[in-house]
């Protein structure tokens, strides 16, 4: 039996670039009708579109802040109005804005929590409520489905990262505890924690010298690609994964193992 998503509608925030991208392909290549979400970058996502389309996939790409409240009313109204429906949300969106503690701006605590923590908020809030609206729907044994997006750094402190850890903390506790709510109703909450991938937001990370130290943290010696964490995605999604509830899958080359202990510490 392989992972499929015929008949279902996917809503992918986040999507226009790096994880949310490889996602929202890997879902339309599955049989989903996928929603492209985008903050800024319309012409990625639009391409994104277009590529699922290409590939004989149904897609439509959608702008929208995840940190404000009437877009994501506006995203989730516009989804169904195209699609009819929504059955999966991976609630993807999330940057980074690093600064020591002592230097960083009520700005930069502010923007990351906006859209990596109340971005998930709101998502999954409009995600229950459309799930509850519609009548229960044939494609999957789950009455909704939905991912949020956490990180290793949901277990491992960050220094000079606090605000990212702290949203990426309170997705872990956030998913558990809304995964403990709906699930009476047959909708399946879970997590990824992604460690270390190739994408533009830790381009500077994962490449050159950097790039070799950083795989002294990977026991599994390599730099994830966007696809490892997609199929991930995939499997959570779909009935293969029916019986998973509330659970936080760690696709990190064994990054939160404690390398350090390796050598006996
Ligand atoms: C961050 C990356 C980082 C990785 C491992 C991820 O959540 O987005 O920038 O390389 O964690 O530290």
């Amino acid at each position: 039996m392989e992972c499929r998503l015929d008949g279902q509608v996917a809503i992918v925030t986040g999507a226009s670039s790096g994880l949310g991208e490889a996602i929202a392909l890997l879902f339309g290549k599955a049989g989903a009708s996928v929603v492209v979400n985008y903050h800024g970058n319309r012409d990625s996502a639009e391409d994104v579109a277009e590529r699922i389309r290409a590939d004989n996939g149904r897609a439509i790409a959608i702008r929208a802040d995840v940190g404000e409240e009437a877009a994501v009313s506006a995203l989730f109204a516009r989804t169904t109005e195209h699609f009819g429906a929504v059955d999966i949300l991976v609630a993807n969106s999330g940057i980074q804005q690093d600064a020591s503690l002592s230097e960083m701006t009520l700005q930069q605590w502010q923007a990351v929590i906006d859209t990596n923590l109340t971005g998930q908020f709101l998502c999954m809030k409009e995600a229950i409520r459309q799930f509850r609206a519609q009548s229960q729907r044939s494609a999957s044994r789950a009455r909704g489905k939905i991912l949020c997006m956490s990180s290793v750094h949901d277990v491992i402190p960050w220094a000079g990262h606090v605000n990212y850890a702290a949203s990426k903390g309170g997705t872990a506790m956030l998913m558990k505890s809304v995964a403990q709510e709906v699930a009476a109703e047959g909708i399946r909450v879970n997590a990824i924690a992604p460690g270390a991938i190739r994408t533009a937001i830790n381009a500077e990370n994962t490449e050159g010298e950097a790039g070799q130290r950083l795989l002294q943290l990977i026991p599994y010696g390599r730099i994830g690609v966007t696809e490892d964490v997609a199929r991930a995605a995939l499997f959570l999604v779909s009935d293969m994964a029916d019986y998973v509830v509330g659970t936080t899958l760690y696709v990190d080359g064994g990054m939160t193992l404690y390398p350090g202990f390796r050598n006996n510490g």
